[in-house]
């Protein structure tokens, strides 16, 4: 409709500022035909929750010289995961990675499931990373939502809604601007601008590809998106 706003120039955005990151295929490499590889995805994505990208660079990049295919990973001992997990922390998901990845190697003949339902219906495998590895690896149109992009979009639409309430409208409005062209650049793009420009405090608005649309920077100040319900 008019009023809901285009992701294209995030897009543009993403094509000249996104984060050179080891599980990542650049829009460059895309061009030339390079696919993700939905092991590398969906590993990073799951080192990601509640991990910092500097910290699971090392990690990630250990994890995929040691166990290079998610068969290497399912035939792995349980006792090595642990180890080169250790320093990660939530230690339940290094357990629910080993499940996962014996799932994929035994029930799935070590192919990812390349739908959300699919991959939902792996062990460990939640909303956020069904829809991450969906998006990202398979570019499917899968609303893919973390703090970040619920930052950026609360913003974007000026959600008055405290959260956590304010979830089910904020994914209604990332499903309706994730692109069908380029959802997985769509959904880095949106993690990318939260952790660059549309910072917690103090975000950089003069060079923000939504500085245009964005209703919270009409209305008022963007720091105070997205509202919290009171304690
Ligand atoms: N945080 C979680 N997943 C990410 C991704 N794919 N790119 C950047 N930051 C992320």
């Amino acid at each position: 409709t008019l009023d809901t706003p285009s992701a294209k120039p995030l897009l543009d955005w993403y094509d000249r500022h996104h984060r050179e990151l080891p599980w990542r295929v650049s829009p460059g490499m895309a061009a030339r035909g390079v696919k993700a590889d939905p092991y590398r995805v969906w590993l990073s994505e799951v080192m990601l929750q509640q991990t910092t990208v500097q910290a699971v660079k090392p990690y990630f990049e250990r994890f995929l010289q040691r166990w290079p295919e998610v068969t290497d990973l399912a035939a792995a001992e349980n006792d090595a995961v642990m180890a080169a997990w250790a320093g990660l922390g939530y230690y339940a998901r290094a357990r629910n990675l080993k499940k996962c990845a014996e799932a994929v190697a035994n029930e799935h003949g070590g192919v990812f499931p390349d739908t959300e339902e699919g991959l939902k219906s792996l062990p460990g495998i939640g909303d956020y990373t069904a829809a991450a590895v969906a998006a990202i690896a398979f570019n499917r149109q899968a609303a893919v939502m973390d703090g970040n992009v619920e930052r950026v979009i609360s913003r974007l639409y000026a959600i008055a809604t405290p959260l956590p309430a304010a979830k089910p409208a904020m994914r209604e409005k990332v499903a309706l601007l994730t692109p069908a062209d380029r959802p997985g650049d769509f959904a880095q793009a949106m993690m990318d601008l939260g952790a660059t420009i549309c910072t917690p405090k103090r975000p950089a608005c003069s060079l923000c590809p939504f500085r245009g649309a964005c209703e919270a920077l009409k209305l008022s100040d963007p720091e105070l998106f997205p509202v919290k319900a009171a304690k």
